[in-house]
């Protein structure tokens, strides 16, 4: 039994690790999250109180950073700005969250020499042709293209330099896009589940030939968990799962499992510099951790995801108009 500190822990991903720690492992949670508009605590609502203790604060609140490493025994580093399309209407978070968060706890890590993971995209490598036989490994250079991606970059080269200039006990990951329950309706998946309940069509930006390559976040969460029990400290491991998808069929799969016609969606907008493929090659993390994906298959993956939002509105309904109308005005 360990004392975890995630950070980021009422987020998509981060609360989704929660559950997962709590169901396959006997480890203490402390969740630090500031409980931004992305943070919801209805997202760990449902854990045991003797398993999960819940700190509202930011990870650029240097004393109480301090304070909580101190009495932890390794931390799993979630908290991020993490919306592309937010970082081009407005940049200054991303700084403060994704660069100065981290920074502020690599200084307490170096302190209290806390073994520290810290979680990052594959979307600091730039983009790929869809055309590119290649996918991305560990050793791709870095080329991030929006204020998201390049803080996240930021964000992974301040972890490298604290481990090669300070010592300090940390692995890194980049996965790739997620899909599961919890992710906030700002975000494509379920933007277009949500619209459907709605009646309102599906918004493609552009063509839709942009490819994603889509994870659950259960399997990102059995990953995790394999770097922190088996990674080796400084090293970085790319998470995927075979999952590459362009848009436009991720947005006609949907239709079809909700039982609309599959050409019942609208083209947008196209976002700027939007990235054309990403996708991830995870044969080290394969071949040297033993990490496998469980779920193989993305269409039934899914569609339990529509389910839960069919059967969660209470959780996604408060965000939901605030978010259609923030689109509305980029004509999104
Ligand atoms: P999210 O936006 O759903 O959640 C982020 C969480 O961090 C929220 O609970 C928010 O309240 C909290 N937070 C934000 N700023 C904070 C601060 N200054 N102090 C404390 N808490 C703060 O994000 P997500 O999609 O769950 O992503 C989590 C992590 O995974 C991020 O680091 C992201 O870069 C990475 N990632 C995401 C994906 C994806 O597909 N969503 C893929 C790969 C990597
Ligand atoms: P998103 O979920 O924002 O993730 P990311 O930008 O990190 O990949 O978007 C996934 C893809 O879906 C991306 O190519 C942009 C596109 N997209 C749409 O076509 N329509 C939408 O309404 C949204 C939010 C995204």
């Amino acid at each position: 039994m360990a004392n975890i500190l995630v950070t980021g822990g009422a987020g998509f991903i981060g609360s989704n690790f929660v559950h997962y720690l709590v169901n396959h492992t006997d480890h203490h949670v402390t969740v630090l999250d500031a409980l931004t508009y992305a943070g919801n605590l209805a997202s760990l609502a449902d854990l045991p109180e003797n398993r999960v203790t819940f700190v509202k604060g930011n990870i650029t609140d240097a004393p109480l950073v301090d304070e909580l490493f101190s009495r932890t025994d390794s931390v799993v580093h979630y908290a991020a700005e993490s919306h592309n399309d937010n970082s081009l209407h407005d940049p200054r978070p991303f700084l403060d969250t994704n660069i100065v968060g981290t920074f502020t706890l690599l200084e307490a890590a170096r302190k209290h020499d806390t073994r520290l993971h810290h979680i990052s995209t594959d979307e600091v490598y730039g983009d790929l042709e869809l055309d590119d036989p290649e996918r991305f490994t560990e050793s791709t250079p870095y080329n991030p293209s929006s204020p998201y991606s390049s803080t996240k970059a930021g964000s992974d080269l301040l972890v490298r330099a604290w481990v090669r200039s300070f010592g300090v006990r940390a692995t890194l990951s980049n996965c790739s896009n997620n899909y599961g329950p919890y992710q906030h309706v700002e975000k494509f998946i379920p933007r277009q589940i949500t619209n459907v309940i709605r009646g309102i069509q599906p918004k493609l930006y552009g063509a839709g030939e942009n490819v994603r390559d889509w994870i659950h976040a259960d399997d990102h969460s059995s990953a995790v968990l394999t770097i922190l029990d088996k990674g080796v400290l400084g090293e970085t491991y790319l998470i995927g799962a075979d999952g590459e998808r362009n848009n436009k069929d991720v947005i006609e799969l949907i239709l079809g499992l909700m039982g609309q016609p599959t050409d019942a969606y609208e083209h947008v907008t196209d976002r700027a510099g939007h990235d054309l493929r990403y996708a991830i090659d995870f044969t080290k993390l394969r071949t040297e951790l033993g990490w496998t994906p469980a779920y193989g298959d993305f269409e039934a993956g899914l569609a339990a995801t529509i389910q839960w939002y069919r059967d969660n509105e209470a959780w996604w309904a408060p965000a939901k108009d605030g978010v259609e109308a923030f689109y509305a005005t980029k004509g999104q």
